[in-house]
C-alpha cells in the first residue's frame, strides 16, 4: 500500500479529517496524523483521551474491494497490526474482542472503525508514554512506558512507522488470501475466549463463558443456562 501522511499538530479528531478526506476522494492508503486531539472518539461514543506527545493517534483510509457487508473485517485486520507491533518492544500485548488491545489486562490501544458505502476509516490510538490516566480510568488503562519499565520514552516516530509496516502486511495479507488467515492470527493474539464475561449488547447484557470466535469473528459466548450466543458487536467486561 502506497501511504500518503497528512501530519498535524492539533486536530479535533484524525478519524474526523479522515472521512472528510476520503469524501473528497482520497485514495485507500491516505494516513491522518495529530500529536494531540482536541476530540478523540472512541467506540460507543466515548472520548479518547489524547494529549501530546504521549500518544498515537492516527487514522487510515481503506478502499477494500469487498462487498460492504465484510468490510467490518478491517476491525480483525487493525488490532492484528496493532498487537503484533506493540510485541516489537517485547510487550504481552493480547486482543480482547472486538478490538481492545491490552497489556497485563489493562488497555493500551483502541480502535475505531468507521465504514460509508465502499470507504473505511481506521482509527487508532496507542496510549505509547501515557505517565498516568486520570481516575476514572487509571486502574483498567496502560501505555507502553508502563509496562515496558523503560527509563527513557518510547520514540512515537518509530511506533508509527512500524505500525504502518503492520498494517500494509496484514492487509496484503487480507488482499490476498482473504479474511481466513487474518482471523487465524487474530486467534492467535485473542484473550477473552474462556473468561468469564458480561457483554453489552445495545443496552443488554450477556453473562456467561466465551466460548469461541466463529469464522465470523462473532464471539459465541455460552449463558448459565447452556445456550450458545452469538455477538456480532458489543462491550466486553472480564467478570472474574
Ligand atoms: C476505543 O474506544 O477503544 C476506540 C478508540 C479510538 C481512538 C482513535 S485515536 C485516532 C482516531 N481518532 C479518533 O477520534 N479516534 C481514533
Amino acid at each position: 500500500m502506497q501511504f500518503t501522511i497528512h501530519r498535524h499538530r492539533v486536530i479535533d479528531s484524525t478519524n474526523n479529517l479522515a472521512i472528510c478526506l476520503a469524501e473528497e476522494g482520497a485514495p485507500g492508503g491516505t494516513v491522518v496524523v495529530a500529536e494531540e486531539q482536541l476530540a478523540g472518539r472512541g467506540r460507543v461514543g466515548r472520548t479518547w483521551c489524547s494529549p501530546p506527545g504521549y500518544g498515537l493517534y492516527l487514522s487510515l483510509i481503506l478502499r477494500p474491494e469487498k462487498p460492504v457487508d465484510q468490510l467490518w473485517q478491517t476491525a480483525y485486520i487493525a488490532s492484528v497490526a496493532v498487537a503484533e507491533t506493540i510485541k516489537l518492544w517485547e510487550l504481552p500485548a493480547r486482543i480482547k474482542w472486538p478490538n481492545d488491545i491490552l497489556i497485563n489486562g489493562r488497555k493500551v490501544s483502541g480502535i475505531l472503525i468507521e465504514a460509508k458505502s465502499q470507504i473505511v476509516v481506521v482509527g487508532i490510538g496507542i496510549n505509547v508514554n501515557t505517565p498516568e490516566f486520570p481516575p476514572e480510568i487509571s486502574s483498567t488503562a496502560t501505555s507502553m512506558l508502563l509496562e515496558s519499565h523503560l527509563s527513557d520514552p518510547i520514540d512515537l516516530q518509530t511506533v508509527e512507522c512500524k505500525l504502518l509496516s503492520s498494517l500494509d502486511l496484514v492487509y496484503a495479507l487480507y488482499s490476498s488470501s482473504g479474511f481466513e488467515p487474518v482471523l487465524d492470527l487474530w486467534k492467535g493474539l485473542e484473550c477473552t475466549t474462556g473468561r468469564h464475561v458480561v457483554v453489552n449488547v445495545a443496552g443488554c447484557k450477556i453473562a456467561g463463558t466465551a466460548e469461541s470466535i466463529d469464522e465470523k469473528g462473532d464471539l459465541v459466548v455460552r449463558t448459565g443456562s447452556g445456550e450458545s450466543v452469538s455477538v456480532s458487536s458489543g462491550e466486553v467486561i472480564f467478570d472474574r
